[in-house]
């Protein structure tokens, strides 16, 4: 059995997730953060011992190949699912957020519309506009009470400018994990329309409520046009080690990508990630199954006291992630007042949904990836400050 219900003293350890309230609110805060997206456990054992063992080496240079011994584990896993890549398909890059930097820049110029669904992962907006292209926003609508993406909205918005997709599964905020007809949906837009497809499936290990298939392999056109990313920093606690990997199976595409990978350093990686993360497909499958059937729990217990507890709040229950997407606007709160209430009235720090798109005021997503006995003090302090 692994523990993951020890609190680990993060704070002070120059931890964004924790540090980043010192500042504000000072050193002796007691909030309990629950915004960005990494997880309050510590790393496997083996992935631990794999790390000494690269540090007793006592030097780290440049890595003459950071895939090697990885490229067949990466293969096996993926192929387990329903990818099927082969070795040389696989990318190599130092975070997603990079990765797709890289595609845009390789694969778009300015002045190009990208469709993006709306709430979407925040740094994606950005990473349009700094590169001179135009958001062109793919609204995300409740359906049967979940987020379904309303492509029918943006048909006539889309023109020849339009060059590509930013698709996100399992979805950062929603926690959706997209049903097959969905992907076929996207797919033959993105067909229609002559779209590549950027696919960012960092949260793909975490199918807590539901299997998930991978959008690159739904139809011949998305297997030639989709840049896959992926990574093991999420699942396995190592986002700072910076390392992710992707799948592009065009060689022409992927030759592409490698030349503007080549102007950046984009592919050189920290020398001790590709053993932490050998360790983490290697060796840590016990790990990996406690975790998801901890953070599963969790997720449930954070919706469940929701629904009893605090029922002016929607919660969209995640089929995918670890975080809940929360409507508050029924709180009697200020929207713009919020995310300071719950840090000053019930020492919680959630994301503001303004952050995943302008129309979110008065949404919040919340992560549940902590011991549960802070989750619990966490949900608990919201009940008081917001049933007072
Ligand atoms: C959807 C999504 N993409 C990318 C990232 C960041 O990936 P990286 O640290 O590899 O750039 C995150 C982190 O939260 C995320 O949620």
């Amino acid at each position: 059995m692994i523990d993951f219900d020890t609190i680990l003293q993060r704070k002070g350890t120059n931890c964004h997730k924790w540090d980043s309230l010192v500042s504000e609110y000072g050193k002796d805060n007691d909030i309990i953060p629950m915004g960005i997206a990494d997880m309050d456990f510590p790393c496997s054992d083996e992935i631990l011992a794999a790390l000494r063992k690269k540090i007793d080496e006592r030097a780290f240079g440049y890595c003459e190949d950071p895939l090697d011994g990885l490229r067949e584990l990466i293969v096996e896993r993926y192929n387990a699912r329903d990818y099927n890549i082969t070795a040389d398909d696989i990318v190599i890059a130092t975070g997603v957020v990079y990765a797709i930097n890289n595609v845009i820049r390789a694969f778009s110029k300015p002045g190009d519309k990208i469709v993006l669904p709306v709430p979407y992962y925040t740094p994606f907006r950005p990473l349009v506009e700094k590169n001179g292209c135009q958001v062109l926003e793919c609204p995300m609508v409740i359906r049967n009470g979940r987020y379904e993406m309303d492509l029918a909205a943006i048909e006539d918005a889309v023109d020849e400018r339009t060059t590509m997709f930013i698709f996100c599964n399992p979805h950062n905020p929603t926690g959706r994990i997209f049903d097959e007809d969905e992907l076929r949906e996207v797919a033959d837009f993105c067909q229609r329309h002559a779209l590549w497809i950027i696919n960012d499936e960092i949260h793909a290990d975490f199918t807590l409520n539901k299997p998930m298939r991978s959008i690159l392999n739904i139809s011949e056109y998305t297997r030639s046009h989709t840049f896959t990313f992926l990574s093991a920093t999420k699942t396995f606690n190592l986002a700072g080690m910076k390392m992710s990997f992707g799948f592009i199976t065009d060689p022409q595409c992927r030759d592409r990508y490698h030349q503007q990978a080549g102007l950046t350093g984009l592919e050189s990686i920290n020398s001790l990630a590709p053993e932490a993360v050998k360790a983490a497909y290697r060796s840590s499958a016990l790990w990996e199954k406690g975790l998801i059937d901890y953070l599963r729990a969790n997720c449930a217990y954070a919706c469940q006291f929701i629904k009893e507890r605090l029922p002016q709040i929607t919660v969209y229950p995640n089929e995918g992630t670890y975080l809940l997407w929360l409507d508050m606007r029924n709180c009697g709160i200020e929207a713009e007042k919020l995310n300071e209430y719950l840090i000053n009235e019930a020492h919680v720090q959630l994301n503001d949904g303004v952050y995943y798109g302008r129309q979110f005021a008065g949404y919040q997503r919340m992560n549940c990836a902590l011991p549960l006995s802070q989750l619990r003090e966490a949900l608990e302090r919201m009940e008081k400050a917001l049933n007072r």
